[in-house]
């Protein structure tokens, strides 16, 4: 495989990931937290690196400076989906997305058939594997592994699919499916803070930076009590209450900001990248499961 073809296999992924997670937000606007996780961590690092690699191999300053502006755009559109879905509006955020794989598809397309063979026919095969290396580099040096916005994203998730449950005063059926997502969501968020985040932060955390770490698994202790029944053993008065009982709701509320607000970003700051890197992973993996 020569270096052109790999570089197209990179976006490829890239592009065809960011599809499916875009058409996943669509269909269940909660996702677009897996969606925002993905290009942040993903996207904009092979932006960033792209700009000070293949594009600076290119002599249509024009064009380049065309496709820096389009990467600005794609951010930017990232930025209003995440406004949108921050605010939960699920209609703008849906038009957004839609905006944003429109901008996207058509950035790919021009690298592909227009800057790739361009470089691609001026350069050596050998100068061409040594930039594409060195973009690789520079975009895995990019990534920010950034575990605090991961699981912050998570909460918005089921935050939204609890605003969307208890907009469906009523309808049984759809309480029972957000009932379902909400807990299969939260618990495997649960189970990924207490065995992958808190651990591996255990490791490198002093004694006193552990002590808001037992505090936030007594109170999973709490939050996992209020979903302990799974939805096919609650009968249709049970679901019915379900979308006015606020005690999940305000607990969460709280425990939410505390890991936000502390531990969250304590854990950014004190676990080495490598680490970040393998929690990031895992988790994002184990989340695109429920
Ligand atoms: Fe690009
Ligand atoms: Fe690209
Ligand atoms: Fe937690
Ligand atoms: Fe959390």
């Amino acid at each position: 495989m020569n270096a052109f073809e790999k570089l197209h296999i990179h976006h490829e992924k890239l592009i065809n990931t960011i599809k499916s997670l875009a058409h996943r937000a669509e269909e269940n606007p909660a996702d677009t937290s897996l969606l925002l996780s993905y290009c942040n961590e993903f996207l904009v690092s092979h932006a960033e690196a792209e700009e000070v690699t293949l594009y600076t191999a290119d002599d249509d300053t024009n064009f380049v400076n065309d496709m820096i502006h389009e990467h600005k755009e794609i951010k930017h559109s990232l930025d209003v989906i995440d406004a949108a879905f921050s605010r939960g509006e699920i209609l703008g955020l849906i038009t957004e997305i839609n905006n944003f794989m429109a901008l996207l598809n058509n950035h790919f397309q021009e690298e592909e058939n227009t800057l790739m063979p361009r470089i691609s026919k001026k350069m050596s095969e050998q100068e061409l594997e040594s930039l594409i290396a060195e973009a690789h580099q520079i975009e895995s040096e990019k990534k920010k592994a950034d575990v605090w916005s991961l699981f912050e994203y998570d909460h918005k998730r089921i935050d939204l699919n609890i605003s969307q449950m208890q907009n469906s005063k009523g309808n049984v059926d759809k309480i029972k499916k957000y009932y379902s997502k909400i807990r299969s969501q939260l618990l495997k968020h649960i189970e990924l803070e207490e065995t992958l985040l808190f651990t591996s932060f255990g490791e490198h955390a002093t004694p006193d930076q552990m002590g808001p770490v037992q505090v936030m698994i007594a109170e999973h202790r709490e939050i996992a009590s209020y979903i302990s029944t799974p939805a096919d053993r609650l009968d249709e008065a049970a679901l019915s209450s379900i979308p006015t009982r606020s005690e999940l709701v305000s607990k969460l509320a709280v425990h939410n900001k505390k890991e936000e607000l502390i531990l969250y970003p304590m854990i950014n700051r004190t676990l080495p990248r490598r680490e970040r890197e393998n929690v990031f992973k895992e988790s994002f993996e184990q989340l695109t499961k429920v």
